[in-house]
């Protein structure tokens, strides 16, 4: 990065650098990849490149839906113009179908197809390993009003609808994702962060029989290789349909 703008933050997968405009931000995709709060961790040449062009697509997207996003334009391959927004210390999960931690943590079976959408909240603290909380716990902890939750959540029952049908037309079934919100200088609620293999569980659809095939970050989180082999065809069904 030319090194007139200066590092703001960085976090395992992405570098968020100032803009000339101060309501802007320069967000850099990284190579890196970790899973379970940092305790595993590899580097995977290109991913930071098709995270980048991969969130710029759905963002794209979202916005046409008149969803309100921090994306503003790439600026390369691995690098993108947002809107600076303050980060809500929440991670909102949504299911479609039972895996991962819903499954450890329950006893709902792996592969459940959920009648309606699940939404779990967890509170974005590394030191805490991300504990799943309660609305009554935000607002003990006023991170955000109950209105604004309400907001957060009505968003990502919307983007829900969008990503799911998106996804099952390049025939990828849309397991579940993580989204991040903040508030623009204007106090306007802005989905941030990116949306990219890295936080959505994408299961291929082209599969004979019942098959789990994961064409995202779980390949990793579960030693299954082939991520950038992935990742390149989530993107290529992507670019071939858009
Ligand atoms: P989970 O089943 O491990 O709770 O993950 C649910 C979804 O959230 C899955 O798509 C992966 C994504 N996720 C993140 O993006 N970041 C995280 O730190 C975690 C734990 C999950």
């Amino acid at each position: 990065m030319n090194n007139k703008y200066e590092l703001i933050y960085e976090g395992k997968a992405k570098k968020i650098f100032t803009h000339d405009d101060a309501d802007k931000v320069i967000i850099e995709f990284k190579d890196d990849a970790t899973a379970f709060n940092a305790l595993k961790k590899a580097k995977f040449e290109g991913k930071g490149k098709l995270n980048c062009l991969i969130s710029t697509r759905i963002f794209e997207l979202l916005i046409q839906k008149k969803i309100p996003t921090h994306f503003l334009e790439l600026k390369n391959d691995n690098t993108m113009i947002a809107q600076k927004i303050n980060i809500i210390p929440l991670e909102i999960v949504l299911r479609n179908t039972a895996y991962g931690s819903l499954c450890k943590q329950t006893t709902i079976k792996s592969g459940t197809v959920l009648e309606k959408p699940l939404i779990d909240i967890y509170l974005k603290n590394d030191e805490l390993n991300d504990p799943l909380i309660t609305k009554d716990r935000i607002q003990l902890m006023k991170i955000i009003s109950a209105k604004d939750l309400e907001f957060i959540i009505d968003l990502t029952l919307k983007i829900n609808i969008i990503l799911k049908s998106f996804f099952e037309n390049i025939k990828l079934q849309l397991v579940d994702f993580k989204l991040e919100f903040g508030f623009d200088s204007k106090k306007n609620i802005l989905l941030g962060d990116e949306i990219s293999p890295d936080n959505c569980r994408l299961w291929d659809l082209n599969q004979k029989n019942d098959t789990i095939v994961s064409l995202d970050k779980d390949r990793f989180r579960n030693d299954l290789g082939g991520l950038i082999e992935a990742y390149s065809e989530i993107n290529r069904r992507i670019n071939d349909f858009l």
